[in-house]
């Protein structure tokens, strides 16, 4: 029984953060079993999603190998752990992050333990929470490979997850006069505002904020109205339910002539299908498969990898370039 308990719960979480599926949606689906089955897996408080996903996903594709990654001890950091829901320290890791190719990005990020309480799950999507996706690693590398671009640019990332990773490293490694980070997950800008902290002094002259703003929340912009000249976004196009307020919120946040710079994978054609509903919204749309030289090779040799490891559908960021009218 236990292990049956095991097995389901392990498929029940690779379809939840590898599939991006949510508990809602199995509960909505009437699949309440599975709800009810990890309800009482997770009544001790937390179940640890990333142990699950390595030991049922074989195709799991980290990374694309731009960025490195050097794990830090609390003490050296000086922040203690939070505590959990239960009073025990939480196992959230810290990192300094690198990335070769351009050695003036240098920054010291927290990552969530990829442990999640029932509620986490039933509550706002949580996917942001489980790893930094390809599509943030190749967001990063393009912010800082065309860092000239921001220059004096007012900047907003939507979707950044719990390391908003892309903004914090174009605010340490270009200069843009504003950055502000942002996702719909209250835990992910708890962390991001933990992160942030942490690398205040890495930011020169830009000003950097973070705040939760999901995409249908239009009413709280308030003075961030026009206010952007660029919108960057990485792998935010699969949520069926908000392509259309993740259009629409990306219009108003731009100033007229203001531009978006998006990365995604396919997953299913979602990356399309967005492009559809921006179709008649923007001045000037371009979606590129084969953007960077670099990056597009590596993309070949993950191929050769083969399917079980790396799916392109669900691993290879597309570039999406869209452009308001004036
Ligand atoms: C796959 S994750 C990507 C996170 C990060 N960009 C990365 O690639 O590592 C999708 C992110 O979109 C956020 N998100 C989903 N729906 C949202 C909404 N309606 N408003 C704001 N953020 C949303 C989630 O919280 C999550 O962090």
């Amino acid at each position: 029984m236990y292990i049956y308990v095991l097995f389901l719960s392990s498929v029940w979480l690779r379809f939840i953060f590898d599939d991006f599926e949510n508990v809602k949606s199995i509960i909505q689906r009437g699949m309440y079993d599975e709800a009810t089955i990890a309800e009482s897996i997770l009544q001790k408080g937390r179940t640890q999603v990333n142990q699950g996903l390595a030991s049922v996903s074989v195709r799991r594709f980290e990374s694309f190998g731009f960025l490195q990654t050097k794990v830090i001890a609390w003490e050296d950091v000086g922040v203690k752990p939070d505590l959990d829901e239960n009073g025990r320290q939480r196992l959230d890791i810290w990192y300094e992050y690198s990335c070769p190719a351009f050695p003036e990005f240098k920054a010291t990020i927290r990552h969530l333990d990829g442990s999640f309480t029932l509620d986490d799950l039933l509550g706002f999507n949580n996917t942001g929470n489980v790893c930094v996706w390809p599509s943030e690693e190749i967001l990063l590398y393009y912010c800082l490979k065309y860092k000239d671009y921001f220059k004096d640019k007012r900047v907003i990332e939507l979707g950044g997850g719990m390391t908003c990773m892309a903004g914090i490293a174009l605010a340490i490694g270009g200069e843009p006069t504003e950055v502000m980070l942002t996702d719909g997950n209250e835990q992910s800008m708890q962390n991001v505002n933990v992160s942030l902290k942490q690398n205040r002094n890495s930011f020169n002259n830009t000003e950097v904020s973070a705040m939760v703003l999901r995409w249908n929340e239009e009413e709280k912009l308030g003075s961030m109205v026009g206010h952007y000249d660029c919108v960057i976004c990485a792998d935010c196009l699969f949520f069926d339910e908000f392509r259309k307020d993740l259009c629409s919120i990306l219009l108003k946040l731009l100033k007229p002539g203001g531009e978006v710079i998006i990365l995604a994978p396919s997953r299913n054609g979602t990356f399309w299908k967005f492009k559809e509903i921006v179709a008649e919204k923007f001045a000037l749309i371009v979606t590129e498969e084969k953007y960077d030289d670099v990056i597009w090779k590596s993309h070949l040799k993950n191929k050769e990898k083969g399917a079980d490891s790396y799916d392109e559908n669900i691993h290879y960021p597309m570039l999406m370039k869209l452009k308001k009218s004036l």
